[in-house]
């Protein structure tokens, strides 16, 4: 499958400007580089340690070039083509390559002509791989990552059902990784989405017990990612309680030569994206809209998130009552249906145009072309994000 996406646009004058001019009958994807860089920055400067952006969430080059603006100077890929694009975009970047299963020609393309050091592994059938891939070269710089299994969190995502070594294989691990690593570390995921800070904290604890068990000394610890966003409902505490956990559970540990990582995605995405979307059809409280599941919008379908909304009408004001809308994506399967509730004004109807926002995570990377819709079109755009907690007024347009 070859998606083609337009080149990065120029900045627009506004996504209502953009929506008046071109009334487009198809879903746009907006950007808002400022926005995401700010995040980052954010995020780096209170961070204590390194981060390393989670490419898989959104790739964009005009979200990763924001990403690079707001500081963030290491990427984590999970596939040779993330690997390949952060390359091209930033020659400099640090590429870590942590998805523990990887195809051989992934590493040794990654290991020679990409330059990526770090390699994540969870079992010893991978270490091995890894091993033979990265025989020739700069051996003495190779890094060696290994994904600790946690079990199932409360983050809204579960991520303990695929990877990681269980505690007492990981000493194994980490014991025969050691003599071939430059750098030896440990990782983990608590799960995207997730909005209690001690998850971290017990999963350092564990990282930490591992590494007694090991015997052996490690260089790194990696927290991965799971910082949590607001979403309509949804109130995470403040980025620092998460940091405050991090860093006191770290120095609990007592490794003051362990380097501390992180690998956020959507905490540095998530408000700067946007979609636009035009109601095809109302039916009572169901509005027929031109994205959906298989498009940018899988997270409101099974998953259930709530995104916030803003109307868009050209001409004519709209209703100043509110209410609950669920939306039925273009596509003709049943599955193509988001609950929400979604909040517009109560006179929504055929023709308009609604703006959901805090997409900028896991959204329009993730379309498929089922039933013949194109991936959205992707433009940059430097609104501010909608409003989470409340509903951000409705837009009259120029009719
Ligand atoms: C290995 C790894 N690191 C980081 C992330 C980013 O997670 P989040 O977007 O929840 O911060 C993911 C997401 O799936 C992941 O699999």
């Amino acid at each position: 499958m070859t998606l083609i996406r337009p080149p990065a646009a120029h900045i627009l004058p506004s996504v209502a400007d953009l929506v008046a001019r071109e009334r487009p009958e198809a879903p746009i994807y907006c950007l808002r580089p400022a926005v995401i860089a700010a995040a980052a920055g954010e995020f780096v400067a209170a961070f204590p340690g390194r981060t390393l952006y989670a490419v898989k969430c959104n790739p964009e080059p005009l979200a990763l070039r924001a990403i690079w603006d707001g500081g963030v100077r290491h990427f984590d890929c999970a596939s040779l083509a993330e690997v390949a694009l952060v390359r091209d975009l930033f020659p400099q970047a640090g590429i870590h390559f942590m998805h523990p299963v990887k195809a051989r020609g992934a590493i040794r393309a990654a290991w020679a002509q990409h330059g990526v050091r770090d390699f994540a592994f969870d079992t010893p059938e991978e270490l091995a791989k890894i091993l033979a891939e990265t025989a020739t070269g700069p051996v003495s710089d190779r890094g060696l990552i290994l994904r600790l299994a946690l079990g199932k969190g409360v983050a809204r995502h579960d991520l303990s059902g695929k990877f990681g070594a269980a505690p007492e294989a990981a000493a194994a691990l980490l014991r025969a990784a050691r003599p071939h690593a430059a750098r030896l570390g440990v990782t983990f995921h608590v799960g995207s989405q997730c909005l209690d800070p001690l998850a971290w904290r017990r999963a350092i604890a564990l990282a930490g017990e591992v590494v007694r068990e090991a015997g052996v000394p490690v260089e790194v610890l990696d927290v991965g990612g799971g910082f949590p966003v607001a979403y309509p409902d949804q109130s995470p505490p403040p980025l620092g309680a998460f940091f405050a956990e991090i860093e006191a559970a770290f120095e609990a540990l007592d490794l003051p030569e362990v380097a501390l990582w992180a690998e956020p995605g959507r905490a540095l995405v998530a408000a700067g994206g946007s979609i636009v979307l035009q109601v095809q059809q109302r039916r009572d409280g169901g509005l027929f809209v031109n994205d959906g599941v298989y498009g940018a919008l899988s997270d409101a379908g099974a998953p259930g998130f709530r995104f916030p909304t803003r109307l868009l009408r050209p001409g004519g004001q709209a209703a100043r009552i509110e209410r609950d809308f669920a939306l039925f994506g273009p596509t003709c399967d049943s599955a193509d249906v988001m609950r929400g509730p979604f909040r517009l004004p109560a006179d929504t109807a055929e023709g308009d145009w609604i703006e959901l926002g805090q997409l900028g995570a896991y959204a329009a990377c993730l379309a498929t072309p089922f039933n013949g819709f194109a991936a959205a079109r992707v433009v940059a755009v430097p609104d501010r994000p909608l409003p989470v907690r409340h509903d951000a007024p409705p837009v009259t347009l120029a009719a």
